[in-house]
């Protein structure tokens, strides 16, 4: 059935609710060519200020993952667990995590993406070890799957392609920030991944696309039943990013403390994450008797991980790429650090050369910020705090600015500082 635009566009703009007919074509028309980008950002703009209901949510996920290929993992003889994050700084989880899950037996099939402003990416964050590919054909994502038990590579052109598109869009026309659309953007490349279970990260604070816990709570629950009415068995948990995530944030950076973990070490908030979203994993795979924790201690999930870079042409012993120069901010005061804000860390990274402005930008593999302390933490007055890297003196100035007012060292510890895990949502 053919519609008009310009008539869904309006009906949107005076609150109405779009009928299921009108979001399947309109999403076609759009993948196609024949709704043009100004109308299709119209639509946008309507739906970032008045919202869709429940149904109409559902509706333009289904259509977003019929405009492409879905994936099928049902032959596999073990079942399939993922696991997504909203994104944040310093979040490396799924490094450590996808390898570890694999190890207590279940197949990780992840389709990621690469950082966009001050969030990294997980590609870009694999791409600095020497050899290692992001893309593959479907055949060698089977291939990887098979060998390792885990696959973390780029989505095909062919998935979700409304996406793709839409998300373009949106990300020049102001309206990134819908719940709705949010939540159908992400969940229709998860849907359409094939995944029989998916754990959502759901990150809250200044470091995240949610800043307050209403915000993520609502994005969680929008996720988590569109997940469920998929047939895909879905759980979230909200999660700190009011401070960075570990004590490295770039991409060279972030997989060494990775390998720290994958080692039986590393920081206690990543190890505690990354613990907390196997169990997760594990139970909405239907695997229990696994201990996650063994695996990190007893090389199982480090063994996973040498066979799923491998696979992927990549030297688990290669050398990673550093940065040329450095340099070190001391605390000021002695006293606690009782704030470390994640936004500010996130862009002085960002600024370093570890993410990129635009989609072709280039990044710095080894740039990006070693933490020596993180909030709560006791702190002498001359002690080293922040280690920036990058490749480029000159690149410190402007770092150095978004880091100014993101640390404080005071008499106590700040109460607001929020819980690592805040809460949990299932369908
Ligand atoms: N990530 C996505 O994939 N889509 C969004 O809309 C926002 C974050």
């Amino acid at each position: 059935m053919g519609f008009d635009a310009v008539e869904i566009i309006t009906i949107k703009r005076d609150r109405g609710e779009l009928s299921t007919p009108q979001i399947d074509w309109v999403i076609d028309a759009y993948t196609r060519g024949t709704v043009a980008d100004e109308q299709m950002s119209a639509l946008a703009m309507a739906i970032l200020l008045n919202g869709m209901n429940r149904r109409e949510i559902a509706d333009w996920t289904q259509a977003m993952i019929r405009s492409g290929e879905r994936m099928d993992w049902s032959h596999l003889d073990r079942p399939t667990a993922d696991k997504h994050s909203t994104g944040g700084v310093g979040d490396k989880i799924t490094l450590p995590l996808a390898p570890l899950v694999a190890a207590c037996g279940a197949y990780v099939p992840q389709l990621s993406g690469r950082g966009l402003g001050h969030t990294g990416g997980t590609l870009d964050k694999l791409e600095s070890i020497p050899g290692w590919r992001a893309e593959l054909s479907n055949e060698e994502m089977l291939a990887v799957i098979r060998a390792s038990g885990a696959v973390v590579c780029a989505a095909g052109t062919g998935l979700a392609p409304a996406d793709k598109k839409l998300y373009a869009l949106r990300d020049v026309t102001g309206t990134v920030e819908s719940i709705p659309l949010i939540a159908s953007s992400i969940m229709s490349k998860k849907i359409a991944e094939g995944t029989g279970s998916l754990v959502l990260d759901v990150k809250v604070g200044s470091g995240a696309f949610m800043k307050n816990v209403e915000n993520a709570r609502e994005l969680a629950t929008t996720m988590v039943a569109l997940g469920t009415d998929a047939g895909v068995r879905t759980v979230a948990l909200l999660t700190a990013m009011d401070r960075p995530l570990g004590r490295k944030i770039g991409n060279t950076l972030e997989v060494e403390e990775s390998l720290e973990v994958l080692a039986g070490g590393g920081p206690a908030d990543v190890v505690e994450l990354t613990l907390r979203l196997a169990h997760e994993m594990l139970a909405a795979a239907g695997i229990s008797g696994k201990d996650p924790e063994r695996a990190l201690k007893d090389g199982s999930a480090m063994d996973a991980w040498r066979r799923m870079i491998t696979a992927q042409g990549g030297d688990p012993d290669g050398l990673l790429p550093q940065a040329a120069e450095s340099m070190t901010l001391t605390a000021p005061a002695s006293g606690v650090l009782s704030r470390l804000d994640a936004l500010g860390v996130g862009v002085a990274a960002w600024r370093l050369g570890a993410g990129r402005a635009r989609k072709e930008d280039p990044v710095s593999f080894g740039a990006g910020i070693t933490l020596h302390a993180k909030p709560g933490d006791i702190v002498r007055e001359g002690q080293p705090l922040i280690t920036l890297h990058a490749d480029e003196t000159a690149r410190f100035e402007r770092a150095l600015q978004s880091l100014e007012n993101a640390y404080e060292v005071s008499a106590a510890s700040d109460p607001g500082l929020l819980p690592l895990v805040i809460d949990r949502i299932e369908g």
